[in-house]
């Protein structure tokens, strides 16, 4: 099992390995709409943990270029462990 915490609100939720942040991104309020990659709307910051999460995929690159910090939470996957995320 994994755990994503959201800072802001304090909430931890436990997500299965390899599981998708979106749903449960979603649940909390994160703004979602291509879901694809492209519009961004999805942003969230990663503040602990990012090595937990699935490798960027090339959508995040074009969109986010190098940061390490946001991913686009349409995108990236839990790996297992902990993650901590703000948006
Ligand atoms: S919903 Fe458009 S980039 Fe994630």
């Amino acid at each position: 099992m994994a755990k994503l915490i959201f800072e802001h609100s304090g909430e931890e939720v436990e997500l299965a390995d390899g599981e998708s942040l979106m749903e449960i991104c979603e649940e909390q309020g994160v703004p979602f709409a291509c879901t694809e990659g492209v519009c961004g709307t999805c942003v969230i910051e990663v503040t602990e943990g990012m090595e937990n999460l699935s490798p960027f995929t090339q959508e995040e690159r074009d969109f986010l270029g190098e940061s390490d910090r946001e991913r686009l939470a349409c995108q990236c996957k839990i790996r297992g462990g902990c993650v901590k995320v703000t948006f």
